[in-house]
């Protein structure tokens, strides 16, 4: 592409990145985002697909040949119920509305690879899917995108997330998991309310909680595999609202993490008999609200390394990602396609979520030309193991 065409898309990308990070919507409510980032792809010829979502979009860029290998890239565009305090001439003008997770650098990075994708559409092998997804936040949005129905021909499906541990120009790559499964629960123990003065005319909750509390972090560390990373966060504790009456309940709310399906219900499993068996011990009750939230990510190693390949034709440095028990609804993708999550080094910051987090600008276009590299090698590798054409849709490697 002439250098001067690349310096328009690149400015267009900055341009909407700051854009972005002026106006965060939460999620399922990226009404002005979704309508920005259509309008960018429409200016540039790039078709939008039709779909059931009301927030978000998937566009399209490649040869109108629809036997050819079909991959998907995948960015989400929601961002925080956080009030922004980096100080930046861009910051968000919404008191309590923050791109505090860097989505604005995902969305416009895919909206680069968009425009990239779509100057040399006609040599692609096939077709890229591109994935504006709603509510990663919420989280759940990618099932959202799944239920369209839309990536039913993806073989591969691509992602990547900013990370404020890594220097602009790192690539941080891994295969298996590279975020945790999430699980939240909320646990009532319930007793029976009495005077301060009279616990023996009630059942007290709270010794019950107490105990439970303490005893969740031993299934950790004494029923875990050492090796198997986990985490139970107990991080919500309410119970009465005065000094001298015994509540009839407390609340206890918290999250689990791991990287493995096994542990993910071991940890489950452990945690809710100590609940009722404790609970029961104190004369009490546990009613346990479980919430399941998205899988651990799971790199596929055959795309990691084409990742990992892409990389290499970019002024980019790959490097091996440590995993985190973050969660990342990406994951759901996962559970049905093969692909990459991969990390982009966007310097050293304050971490995800915080009031003063920001990404450096100059890591969003080298972030949006491996996009691009990365669904063409995709769509290459695709043809070249099984000729492109008939052995498109679903095909997993
Ligand atoms: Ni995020």
């Amino acid at each position: 592409m002439a250098q001067q065409e690349e310096e328009k898309e690149e400015k267009i990308v900055q341009e909407t990145f700051r854009w972005l990070h002026r106006h965060p919507e939460l999620s399922y409510e990226e009404v002005e985002t979704t309508k920005r980032v259509r309008e960018v792809l429409q200016e540039h010829d790039v078709a939008v697909l039709d779909s059931s979502l009301k927030t978000g979009l998937v566009a399209e860029v490649g040869t109108a040949d629809s036997s050819g290998p079909v991959v998907a890239l995948r960015a989400d565009i929601d961002a925080l119920p956080v009030t922004e305090e980096t100080g930046l001439p861009y910051a968000s003008k919404t008191p309590g509305r923050m791109h505090a997770c860097g989505h604005d650098f995902h969305t416009s990075a895919l909206l680069g690879a968009a425009l990239l994708l779509k100057q040399k559409e006609t040599e692609l092998p096939g077709r890229v899917k591109l994935v504006f997804q709603p509510a990663e936040e919420a989280p759940g949005g990618a099932k959202k995108v799944l239920e369209t129905g839309l990536l039913g021909d993806v073989a591969a499906v691509f992602g990547l997330h900013v990370s404020p541990l890594l220097p602009v120009g790192t690539l941080g790559i891994r295969a298996g998991a590279v975020t945790a499964s999430v699980d939240r629960f909320q646990i009532t123990f319930r007793g029976k309310g009495t005077h301060a003065a009279h616990p023996d005319a009630g059942i007290d909750p709270i010794p019950a909680a107490a105990a439970f509390i303490q005893a969740a972090q031993t299934i950790v560390s004494r029923n875990l595999n050492p090796f198997a990373p986990g985490l139970v966060s107990i991080t919500h504790v309410e119970g009465g609202n005065t000094w001298n009456v015994i509540p009839e309940t407390v609340l206890v709310e918290g999250t689990t993490r791991s990287l493995g399906k096994e542990e993910r219900q071991l940890i489950r499993e452990n945690l809710c008999r100590l609940a009722e068996c404790i609970a029961e011990g104190h004369g009490s009750q546990a009613e346990i609200d479980w919430y399941e939230g998205p899988p651990a990510t799971d790199n596929t190693p055959e795309w990691v390394e084409v990742a990992r390949q892409a990389a290499q034709k970019q002024p980019l440095e790959v490097v091996e990602a440590s995993a985190s028990l973050a969660g990342e609804d990406f994951a759901y993708y996962q559970e049905t396609l093969p692909g990459a999550f991969v990390l982009v080094g966007t310097g050293r910051s304050y971490s995800n979520h915080n009031p003063k987090f920001q990404v450096d600008p100059a890591a969003l276009w080298p972030a949006a030309k491996y996009l691009a590299g990365l669904a063409e090698a995709a769509l290459q590798h695709l043809s070249s193991h099984f000729g492109g054409k008939g052995k498109a849709g679903g095909a997993k490697i």
